[in-house]
């Protein structure tokens, strides 16, 4: 695949920024358009007598963790739907929230539950995951929706990945016969990123932390999806000329200030488009939330 084939830059969907450089992915307005379409399909449902249910589960005191699952409550409240945070200390047994899990699974006017990951230590987080009915895992990490998603039937796809995959059609980035590559191998982000690209015709590496020479790999992408979770790791020397650069990184520096995992000044000036750090990737993992969870309202109503 050439350079240019890979995107075109004029996004029909969408509006574009463009800099002297790159074409800026504006996850916010992406994101804000889904979620309107969201609350309108709402009100559609609403018409049936059903309101969209999410409950989020907050473990612990990570400050992190708690500014995202707020967002996550106002996004749902924005969206007319029901939602239920339940906060426990993070002392809680694993035997109690799972209590908690089941008795969300029995309840009529929850459609999807959401545990905030990372848990403490003490709690088997793949246990907790398990004991998520698998169609209200709206975050799509059950073994069942993993699979489902591996094998080409997906229920619901984890949102972060899902929230990428819209950004590229947004924007017309076709990953058919692109080179994909993932920096990052994580249950959340990174593996079902690789088996959305692959569903979608990309040949797809996945790096990870022991990868020999990652800049070979990541200068062979016309697609770069990074997600490790280390400030400003890729550098303009490690993107292709043209690439899509899909930044997943959130990370707060000692002065306060929130970047990526991509280098995004030095990248701008190489990518044919990418994501800044906020307003990118960011917003669309929570839109993404919202789709699965309304999918799952409309599906209890034909059980
Ligand atoms: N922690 C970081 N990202 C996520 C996510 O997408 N879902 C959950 N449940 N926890 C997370």
């Amino acid at each position: 695949m050439t350079e240019s084939s890979n995107k075109t830059n004029n996004a029909s969907t969408i509006s574009a920024t463009n800099t002297t450089n790159a074409t800026i992915i504006d996850g916010k307005q992406l994101a804000a358009q889904i979620r309107e379409q969201v609350r309108l399909d709402t009100l559609t449902l609403n018409g049936k007598g059903i309101k969209p249910g999410l409950a989020v589960i907050l473990v612990g005191e990570d400050p992190a963790s708690a500014v995202y699952v707020k967002n996550k409550v106002a996004a749902c409240e924005t969206a007319g739907f029901h939602s239920e945070l339940q906060r426990y200390p993070a002392t809680i047994t694993e035997s109690e929230l799972l209590g908690h899990i089941r008795a969300l699974n029995a309840n009529k006017n929850i459609h999807g539950i959401l545990v905030q990951l990372p848990l403490p230590k003490h709690i088997d987080t793949h246990q907790v995951i398990e004991t998520i009915a698998a169609d209200k895992d709206v975050d799509g990490f059950h073994i069942s929706n993993a699979g489902l998603l591996m094998t080409g039937n997906p229920l619901f796809r984890p949102c972060t990945p899902y929230g990428v995959m819209k950004m590229l059609e947004a924007y017309k980035v076709s990953p058919w016969g692109a080179h994909a590559c993932i920096v990052g191998a994580s249950n959340i982000v990174g593996k079902p990123m690789a088996m959305l690209l692959l569903a979608a015709g990309a040949t797809v590496t996945i790096c990870n932390s022991k990868t020999q020479d990652l800049a070979h790999h990541t200068r062979h992408a016309d697609i770069l999806v990074v997600a490790t979770g280390r400030p400003n790791m890729i550098t303009a020397d490690m993107i292709k000329p043209g690439a899509t650069v899909i930044d997943v990184g959130i990370n707060r520096l000692p002065d306060g200030k929130l970047c990526g995992d991509v280098d995004f000044e030095s990248a701008k000036t190489v990518a044919s488009a990418i994501t800044p750090v906020p307003g990118g990737v960011g917003p669309m993992t929570i839109a993404m939330l919202l789709v699965n969870t309304l999918e799952a309202a409309h599906r209890s109503q034909a059980v």
